[in-house]
């Protein structure tokens, strides 16, 4: 299960944001897409799960196990999305929806994907708050999004992008509006479940001390462009080029401020 992107360019108003933009994801592999604010991580990401704004256009190439998803019907799309493909995003609340309880959203991949019955379901969501180590599963299972904290919130959308064992999961900042411990947690569960599941991994970060613990490789955007590739581990210890030279003292700063 292979993502190819290839020569994507992304325009909104005539104006591009992502800018002939190439990578690959092979079989289990964790790339991270980084860079600072507005460089076109995000879209790049949207762009892959076919959920770019109605302004936005893009070209180029997205395939995905060979097969060309760029500019295919959103129902054909609709079926890789939260099938095999997964996708968590920076704030859970707006991927949940207020007026459903949490067990019945978890469990709402499966009926869609799988055609899993209502009962099958409500299981399902048991055993994948669990997974997720969310607590109580049992019980919070039957409460409501607003019920629960951030970062709860949180695991309750990385068990709705498990649900149905995607081969790969997007993940667009899933820690970034969670305290440090909480964000600490929650990406070794991601690492740990990723991994155990031989699920490749996309992972958009503007924080390369998040990026250092998720990711093998990286990808440096900048206004729409890669500026630089390679392991995360030569980007940590020889970046190469200004921009992430300037987020590696970034993350630098941070980690001294935090102790
Ligand atoms: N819906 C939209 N309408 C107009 N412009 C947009 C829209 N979404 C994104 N852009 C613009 O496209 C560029 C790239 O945005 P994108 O969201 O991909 O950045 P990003 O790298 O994810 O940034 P951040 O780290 O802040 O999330 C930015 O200049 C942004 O202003
Ligand atoms: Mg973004």
């Amino acid at each position: 299960m292979t993502l190819e992107v290839e020569d994507l360019r992304i325009e909104i108003g005539g104006r591009p944001v992502v800018d002939g933009l190439s990578f690959a994801v092979p079989d289990g592999a964790r790339l991270g897409l980084i860079g600072e604010s507005g460089s076109g991580k995000s879209l790049t990401a949207l762009a892959v799960l076919g959920l770019l704004p109605d302004a936005a256009s893009a070209t180029g190439s997205v395939r995905w196990n060979g097969r060309e998803i760029l500019g295919i019907p959103d129902r054909d799309l609709a079926r890789l999305r939260g099938d095999e493909i997964g996708m968590v995003f920076q704030e859970p609340q707006t991927a949940l929806n207020p007026i459903r309880t949490v067990g019945r959203q978890i469990g709402e991949p499966a009926r869609i994907h799988r055609g899993a019955s209502k009962r099958e379901a409500a299981t399902l969501a048991v055993e994948l708050a669990r997974l997720v180590a969310l607590p109580d599963p049992e019980r919070i299972v039957s409460r409501y999004p607003h019920q629960l904290s951030g970062g709860q919130r949180q695991r309750v959308a990385l068990a709705m992008a498990l649900a149905c064992e995607p081969d790969l999961l997007i993940a667009d900042e899933p820690t970034t509006a969670l305290d440090v411990t909480i964000q600490a947690e929650m990406l070794e569960l991601m690492m740990g479940l990723t991994a155990e599941r031989g699920m490749s991994l996309v992972f958009v970060t503007h924080d390369l001390a998040v990026l250092a613990r998720v990711a093998t490789d990286a990808v440096v955007l900048e206004r729409g462009r890669a500026v630089e590739r390679g392991p995360v581990k030569r980007l940590l210890t020889a970046p190469e080029h200004p921009v992430t030279q300037g987020l590696l003292r970034d993350a630098t700063a941070t980690l001294w401020r935090a102790g």
